[in-house]
């Protein structure tokens, strides 16, 4: 009896551990993490639908401040949106914030990445940037801040070298150690390939992570484990939801909850209880039932349409799935024709018509604004002429967007001018291309009944057919306005070393932005050199090139070597000239695409140099001082309109 009273004490003891101290621990969980708000100041959401760890309340992991209007901040800066890994948020250029300020971006929880490229200003050091076209940037910033009297050109930009990716972040002790006084805004690589880097102007992406060395991740949710961040040397992490589950992962947020169409484990369940009642035979047949059924069911619902009632006045130009998935051999990497910024093109013949087409893909990651941007699409496919890609349908999938456009055999102009097909085109052929392309953008500008801005009018978005003309394609970017009214300013988009200064300055994509980029196609076909070419020294700016060619008395020096004498020196003059007359830095003194197409046909003459007034310092690239007193009044005007609204 002795002996066995402790015992029995001693068990109940180990038994009340055991239940006590599970229920403290739970308890001392729940009072470490006090619950964390995402609702703002405004007592609503904020805009950008910020999930744990973000929040508002001081139990958020990563409290950020939110203005009256409800949108998320972070420092002085607009959160644009926050993704598993990633913030973006938006850096308005300004040529007189305070260098300082660059500190708001480096946080406990979050810091800029090295896809950022920074556009300082007044900077004792020379900076390494890895943006191809420093100058570019440079002079197109340089004159918002040129008008604001506040540099003498001294702008720079700033990103770690590519031997020195080490590090996901933008290097805090290096960047103040370059004392620059001004930090002006920001460029961030989205998409890179080696053809051309198309940067987000005015953004910046920032990593975050939560500080501790546990994961506190949920059920359903992995962990990433972070180390080497800029936060004094504590490690940190990221939860993320499996495949199959959505949430944001975090024990103290909401978790992951299984996405609804991911395919239901408990069906297979029940299969295998049934596979050992029953004897064989009968499994064999019933389970050989379910499987069609399932499969029947499958196929169903992977090609199932769901149709909604704006939809019907696009009817027939909607394409059922299941025919692009046919059309394509299921999407096979085979088909692939090419990847761009917008999504991965593939090729495919239809299964009733046999006709050949080329379908694109293009996810749009919020899911919502997917039926404002599929019917602006759709109503730019109206769009019918033959120097313009013909858009002969979509398709709406959950979060995607399939295009279905005409097939182009020939591929995009700009491997024949970089030479990579080994031919090249003739001039007579690549004289033919531009007049269409400029006839195409005529019909966008003038031709229709709302005015349509290209916006991205590049070698590589000019297709050729069968017979070499050339089609302008990839309306992705394009926006619509409604003739006579004011564009609408949003996020720059386009490719650097084809965006006109005031674009940059203003956000504003107009016909004569267009035009500009135009400009740099009609130099980029004559001389076969891409706008910007980067060289160990300097990169080489081809208008600049161009214009000092003219500036000598012999511009046909510029033109392309691989056409050896097989060109026509008026017409070859003429596209020179005119390419230099499109990247006027003056909006106004750009020529229109009428008249554009006018001088291409000849029944305009070009003016002389000194008429027109180009002087190497009114040409966008151009760093000289001194007579360009035209354009900075036009953009000190310009700056004084936009901030007087
Ligand atoms: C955020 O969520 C609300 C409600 O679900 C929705 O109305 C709103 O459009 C969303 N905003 C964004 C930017 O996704
Ligand atoms: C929010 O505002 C406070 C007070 O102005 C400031 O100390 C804090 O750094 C801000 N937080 C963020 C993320 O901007
Ligand atoms: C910068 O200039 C703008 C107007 O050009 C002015 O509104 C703003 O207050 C200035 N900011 C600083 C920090 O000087
Ligand atoms: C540029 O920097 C120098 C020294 O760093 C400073 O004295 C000067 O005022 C700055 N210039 C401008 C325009 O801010
Ligand atoms: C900049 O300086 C020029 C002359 O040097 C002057 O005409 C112009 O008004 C100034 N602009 C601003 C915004 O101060
Ligand atoms: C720019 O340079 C000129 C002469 O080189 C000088 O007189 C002027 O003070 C400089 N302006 C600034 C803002 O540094
Ligand atoms: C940042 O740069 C400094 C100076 O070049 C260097 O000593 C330091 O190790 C760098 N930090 C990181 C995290 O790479």
């Amino acid at each position: 009896m002795r002996l066995t009273m402790p015992k029995t004490d001693l068990s109940t003891l180990l038994l009340l551990a055991g239940v006590v101290l599970p229920i403290l621990e739970a308890g001392a969980r729940k009072a470490v993490h006090p619950p964390c708000s995402q609702t703002c100041g405004t007592g609503m959401p904020a805009k950008q639908n910020l999930t744990y760890p973000f929040g508002f309340s001081p139990g958020c992991p990563i409290r950020l401040n939110c203005t009256e209007g409800g949108d998320a901040l972070i420092g002085e800066f607009l959160v644009q949106s926050a993704s598993p890994d990633t913030v973006t948020i938006t850096i308005e250029a300004m040529c007189n914030r305070s260098f300082g300020s660059i500190d708001q971006l480096y946080g406990r929880n979050y810091a800029p990445t090295v896809k950022n490229s920074v556009v300082l200003d007044n900077c004792t050091q020379i900076n390494p940037c890895n943006v191809p076209n420093t100058q570019v940037i440079g002079a197109q910033f340089q004159s918002l801040c040129k008008a604001s009297n506040k540099t003498n050109n001294s702008m720079s930009c700033y990103s770690e070298q590519a031997n020195d990716y080490s590090t996901k972040f933008l290097n805090r002790t290096r960047l103040f150690a370059l004392g620059c006084t001004y930090f002006v805004s920001s460029l961030s690589e989205e998409e890179v390939n080696n053809v051309a880097v198309s940067l987000g102007v005015q953004i910046l992406q920032l990593e975050w992570w939560v500080n501790g060395d546990e994961c506190e991740c949920s059920q359903d949710s992995d962990c990433v484990p972070l180390s080497g961040l800029p936060n004094g040397g504590r490690n940190g992490f990221r939860c993320k939801c499996k495949d199959g589950f959505r949430g944001d992962g975090f024990l103290a947020g909401t978790g992951c909850q299984r996405a609804k169409s991911s395919p239901d484990k408990k069906k297979e369940e029940a299969l295998k209880v049934l596979t050992i009642v029953l004897p064989l035979m009968v499994l064999l047949v019933v389970s050989m039932l379910i499987l069609g059924v399932v499969y029947v069911i499958r196929r169903k619902r992977k090609f199932a349409e769901v149709l909604e009632d704006w939809e019907r006045d696009y009817g027939p130009h909607r394409f059922r799935y299941k025919d692009l998935y046919i059309a394509t051999k299921g999407f096979r990497d085979q088909e692939l024709l090419g990847a761009g910024g917008f999504g991965r093109v593939y090729r495919g013949i239809l299964p009733t018509s046999n006709v050949d087409i080329a379908v694109k893909r293009v996810s749009h990651e919020s899911g919502q604004g997917m039926r404002e941007f599929a019917a602006e699409i759709i109503s730019i496919g109206r769009l019918r002429h033959r120097n313009l890609v013909a858009l002969h349908g979509y398709c709406r999938r959950k979060r995607e967007l399939l295009l279905v456009y005409d097939y182009m055999p020939n591929g995009s102009l700009d491997k024949y001018l970089y030479n990579q097909p080994k031919v090249t085109l003739n001039w007579m052929q690549r004289f033919g291309v531009i007049k269409g392309v400029a006839s195409g953008l005529l019909y966008l500008h003038e031709g229709w009944e709302q005015v349509v801005i290209h916006r991205d009018i590049k070698a590589s978005n000019v297709l050729l057919d069968a017979e070499f003309n050339g089609r302008l394609g990839d309306f992705g970017l394009a926006r619509l306005h409604d003739h006579g009214d004011d564009p609408q300013t949003t996020r720059i988009a386009g490719t650097v070393g084809y965006l006109a200064p005031e674009h940059v300055r203003t956000g504003r994509a107009t016909r004569s932005t267009d035009v500009f980029a135009f400009g740099a196609f009609l130099l980029e076909v004559a001389c076969g050199r891409r706008p910007i070419k980067q060289e160990d020294t300097e990169d080489v700016i081809l208008v600049d090139w161009v214009f000092s060619c003219w500036d000598r008395g012999d511009i046909l020096e510029a033109r392309d070597p691989k056409l050896g004498v097989g060109f026509v020196e008026e017409e070859m003059e003429l596209v020179l000239k005119l390419g230099l007359m499109c990247s006027h830095a003056n909006p106004l003194m750009r020529p229109s695409m009428r008249q554009v197409l006018q001088y291409l046909d000849g029944d305009l003459l070009v003016p002389e140099s000194s008429s027109i007034g180009i002087s190497s310092a009114r040409l966008t690239f151009a760093h000289c001082e001194g007579s360009d007193s035209l354009v900075l009044s036009s953009s000190v005007a310009e700056s004084l309109l936009s901030g007087g609204q």
